[in-house]
């Protein structure tokens, strides 16, 4: 049996007093969507903080692929296959579009081109076109990323995620603040993504995690509260006393 594309064994970390993340244990299956919900606060952007490498936890382990990668840095994780969004944008707002998604798929050059100009590598270039198109930015690519709606800043920040050419991408929610044609647009292109590559999502539209996820991972007060197919857990009572709301 091949190991899981990510696992999260225990995880733990403590702010002071406040147990954000606490002990929790999932896996993710290779290219199908997982969505982690939960309230405000659950602890669920602090789990992706620990999976991505951008903190170390107190306790528990994250494998990849079946190697422990628990406590390397970001750029470690990122050459193990991991790639993520931010909850709060993590874009060059003074650059163009292009030159955003020029930055971040130079990452693939060998070191011993990595001084030259981007201009200079066909692969980088290629990868930028193939996204633009993917993403409907190609007419966007010289605008000032400033100068973008929200809902396709959103959309370019997923696009610089998959320009490293992840095998698993952490999409800390993708449509916040979105209008609703915008958020329908995101999530057909999520499903999309899904063809070659895992994705793990935090999202709180829960039209959307039950259309678009294969499993659901529910956190509650930093533990996970419970796992399953999406119906299961629209049908789960301690889900709804926590989270859903109204049976
Ligand atoms: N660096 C930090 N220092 C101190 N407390 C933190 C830190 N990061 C998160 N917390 C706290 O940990 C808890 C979990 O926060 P987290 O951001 O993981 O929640 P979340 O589930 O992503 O919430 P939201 O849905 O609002 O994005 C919160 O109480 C938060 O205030
Ligand atoms: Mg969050």
């Amino acid at each position: 049996m091949t190991a899981p594309i990510l696992e999260a064994r225990g995880l733990s970390i403590a702010f002071g007093g406040l147990r954000a993340v606490d002990n929790v244990s999932f896996t993710v299956a290779r290219n199908r969507i997982t969505t982690i919900i939960g309230p405000n606060g659950a602890g669920k952007s602090t789990l992706f903080n620990l999976i991505s490498g951008a903190l170390r936890p107190r306790g528990g382990q994250v494998l990849i692929e079946g190697v422990d990668q628990t406590g390397q840095p970001p750029y470690r994780m990122q050459a193990a296959g991991l790639a993520r969004s931010f909850q709060i944008t993590n874009l060059f707002f003074e650059l163009s579009v292009g030159e955003n998604l020029r930055l971040a798929s130079q990452i693939l050059e060998p070191w011993s081109l990595a001084l030259r100009p981007v201009s200079a590598s066909h692969a980088a270039l290629a990868r930028v076109d193939e996204l633009l198109q993917r993403f409907s930015l190609k007419d966007k690519a010289s605008f000032r990323v400033s100068a973008l709606s929200h809902g396709e800043q959103r959309r370019l920040e997923v696009a610089l995620a998959l320009a490293c050419k992840p095998k698993v991408l952490l999409l800390d929610e993708p449509t916040q603040g979105m209008s609703h044609g915008d958020t329908q647009d995101t999530a057909a292109l999520i499903k999309s993504l899904a063809n070659d590559v895992t994705v793990l999502l935090i999202e709180h539209d829960i039209g959307l995690v039950m259309s678009l996820s294969d499993h659901v991972i529910v956190m509650h007060q930093g533990q996970k509260l419970a796992e399953g197919a999406p119906a299961d857990i629209r049908n789960n009572p301690a889900v709804q006393a926590a989270y859903l709301g109204h049976p």
